[in-house]
């Protein structure tokens, strides 16, 4: 009786120490935000890191779970929110108390906690806010932190650069796209104002992303042609903050592929050039990427390509037709054509020097003709009659 007494006394104090091991095990997860080698009995989804700007709200989005089977969303459940303050044996201190007992930055959850809904709301938040936050429920005997999910809250006093983006990788002319500028919204109550340098009156819109986070942004459909090659849009955000606006500004260069445009061939020297003597031909195209040139010669055949290379340059022969094909990845575009008209051709010469002379013979012998008697007026005087029937007849 006396030795079942001992081991009954003997099993009681185990289990006393079980007992105190167990509230060891179920409470430092609790007390510390800190979850040290235990394994956490409360999970939250929300970004691990969060930016906000002084001086204005924050939206933090948040659900939590968990698989303790003490968890009855039927009791009343109050969700806290602690700061870290880690080191071991100091607990991590409440800034918030759903049940209203404390709330040191005036924070509100306004999720249904029922439904595990925690999105909180910090209405003004100061630079010195920044730190590690944990998410902690007490729901009768279930109490737990979720130790291993802290949420980084940064507090920035310059608001963050808007980002342009333009749908379809790579740009070419004709082609449709869509160009978004947008900015992070971590306060959706009080949106950023977008304003840039294409389209004044874009509709501005504040939207819901998939981790919960809002991006407020404004887009423009455009077509695009050689003229938006070089253009920079500016972008920028404006954001409300307590007492003012915060601004930043984003600028992207668009680069657009376009075929050549404006081919024109050109020659040196201009005008005449003498047969044997050097001419130098060249094309020019604006064209993204740059084009490649080649040059054509007309000719009773048909066109002869003779060249490739933005200047053709060689010792005349003959006069002729050319002109130049600028091509590049998107198309091909054809130069007017230009004439290369030599002096000094041989052929040339002849022939306008025989026709000279020719009509030169035509008209000596028409004046001859009509300053010389005709036959009937032989009478009038015998020299010139015989100077004109010689000159006759060695003209005719
Ligand atoms: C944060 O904003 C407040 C006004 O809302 C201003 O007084 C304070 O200087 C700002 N903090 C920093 C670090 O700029
Ligand atoms: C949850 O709590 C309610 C009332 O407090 C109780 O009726 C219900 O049985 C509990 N559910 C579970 C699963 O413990
Ligand atoms: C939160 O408030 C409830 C109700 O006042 C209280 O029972 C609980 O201990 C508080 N929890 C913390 C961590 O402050
Ligand atoms: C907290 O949010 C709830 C729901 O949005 C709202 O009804 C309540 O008035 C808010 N409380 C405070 C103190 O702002
Ligand atoms: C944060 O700074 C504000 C002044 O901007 C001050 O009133 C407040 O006490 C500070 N809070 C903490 C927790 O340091
Ligand atoms: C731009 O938008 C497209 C489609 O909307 C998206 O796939 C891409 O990731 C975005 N790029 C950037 C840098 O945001
Ligand atoms: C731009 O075009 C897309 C389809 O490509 C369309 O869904 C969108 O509404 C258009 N946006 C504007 C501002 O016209
Ligand atoms: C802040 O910007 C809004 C427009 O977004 C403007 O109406 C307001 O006057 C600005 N406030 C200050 C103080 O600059
Ligand atoms: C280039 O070509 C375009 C038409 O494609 C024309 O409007 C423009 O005036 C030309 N520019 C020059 C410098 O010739
Ligand atoms: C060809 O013409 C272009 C444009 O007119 C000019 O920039 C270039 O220097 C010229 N090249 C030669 C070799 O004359
Ligand atoms: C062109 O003629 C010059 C003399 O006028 C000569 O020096 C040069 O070698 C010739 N070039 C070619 C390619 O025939
Ligand atoms: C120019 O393009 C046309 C049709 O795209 C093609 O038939 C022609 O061969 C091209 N010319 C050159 C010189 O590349």
């Amino acid at each position: 009786m006396k030795m079942d007494d001992q081991s009954l006394m003997a099993a009681l104090s185990e289990n006393v120490l079980t007992v105190n091991m167990l509230l060891i095990v179920f409470f430092l997860p609790g007390v510390l935000a800190d979850c040290g080698d235990l394994k956490p009995a409360l999970f939250i989804t929300t970004p691990k890191k969060i930016e906000a700007l002084n001086g204005s709200c924050l939206h933090i989005p948040c659900s939590f779970n968990t698989k303790e089977k003490s968890f009855n969303s039927s009791r009343t459940i109050y969700g806290i929110w602690m700061k870290h303050k880690a080191s071991f044996g100091n607990p991590a201190s409440s800034i918030f108390n759903s049940s209203g007992s404390v709330n040191t930055y005036s924070l509100n959850i306004t999720g249904n906690l029922r439904e595990k809904n925690c999105i909180t709301l910090f209405p003004d938040l100061k630079t010195n806010y920044t730190d590690k936050y944990f998410f902690r429920v007490e729901n009768g005997p279930f109490r737990a932190t979720a130790c291993a999910d802290p949420l980084q809250i940064t507090v920035k006093d310059s608001p963050w650069s808007p980002s342009i983006n333009i749908s379809g990788g790579d740009l070419k002319e004709h082609q449709s796209v869509t160009i978004t500028c947008s900015a992070l919204t971590p306060c959706p109550h009080s949106p950023p104002e977008l304003t840039w340098n294409l389209q004044q009156d874009s509709h501005r819109q504040t939207e819901k992303n998939t981790d919960g986070t809002f991006t407020t942004k404004i887009q423009e459909n455009i077509t695009l042609s050689d003229t938006h090659d070089g253009y920079n849009i500016r972008c920028s955000a404006r954001y409300p903050v307590n007492g003012g606006n915060k601004t930043a500004e984003t600028a992207v260069t668009l680069s657009v592929s376009y075929a050549p445009r404006n081919t024109s061939a050109s020659i040196s020297p201009s005008g005449l050039v003498s047969a044997g003597s050097w001419v130098e031909l060249n094309c020019s195209s604006r064209a993204k990427p740059p084009a490649s040139f080649t040059w054509f010669r007309n000719s009773k055949h048909g066109a002869i390509n003779v060249s490739v290379g933005q200047v053709y340059s060689f010792n005349v022969t003959e006069g002729g037709e050319f002109y130049c094909v600028a091509t590049n990845d998107l198309a091909n575009e054809t130069s007017s054509v230009i004439l290369l008209n030599t002096k000094g051709n041989p052929v040339f010469v002849a022939i306008v020097v025989g026709v000279i002379w020719f009509i030169c013979l035509v008209l000596s012998v028409w004046y001859f003709k009509s300053k010389c008697p005709t036959p009937q007026q032989t009478r009038v005087g015998y020299f010139s009659s015989s100077v004109c029937s010689k000159f006759l007849s060695a003209g005719l």
